[in-house]
């Protein structure tokens, strides 16, 4: 092999190694985010607008700005809901895919969707 080949790939490790770097630091850099609902809505992109939109209006799944589960759960309510799914329906169990403290801050993101005034129950 040439030195000039042998220096070019060289050149490729280094670049693919260089790359991974600065995918993992992207993933670092959500988890160093100080603000919780930031974090959040970084770390909801990705795993669930997918099936409850963007702004959480719904899609595939239910629209969570007009759920009354995710207007009356408490934080820690919301958190144990998101992390345990309801596999049978469609909605993916998140608590062995993502930490706890990104749980934490992907149930605060999808509080603060909910709109301003209180959401009643068509029921009532
Ligand atoms: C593959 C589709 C899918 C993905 C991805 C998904 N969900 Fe869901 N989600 C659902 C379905 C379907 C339901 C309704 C389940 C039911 O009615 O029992 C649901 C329900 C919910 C509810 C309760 C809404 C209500 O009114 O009962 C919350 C909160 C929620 N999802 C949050 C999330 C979060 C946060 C993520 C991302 C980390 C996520 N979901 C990703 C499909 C999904």
């Amino acid at each position: 092999m040439k030195i000039e080949t042998q220096c070019f790939l060289a050149f490729l490790v280094l670049i693919s190694i260089a790359a991974c770097a600065t995918a993992g630091s992207d993933t670092r850099s959500v988890e160093l985010d100080p603000d919780p609902v930031k974090r959040g809505a970084r770390l909801y992109q990705p795993r669930c607008t997918e099936c409850h939109g963007s702004q959480g209006q719904g899609g595939t799944g239910p629209s969570l700005v007009q759920s009354n589960r995710v207007a009356r759960s408490t934080q820690a309510e919301l958190v144990k809901w998101i992390a345990e799914g309801s596999v049978d329906k469609g909605m993916p169990q998140w608590g062995s895919r993502m930490k706890p403290q990104d749980l934490d801050a992907v149930a605060l993101f999808v509080k603060s969707l909910l709109p301003p005034v209180e959401v009643r129950p068509k029921s009532r």
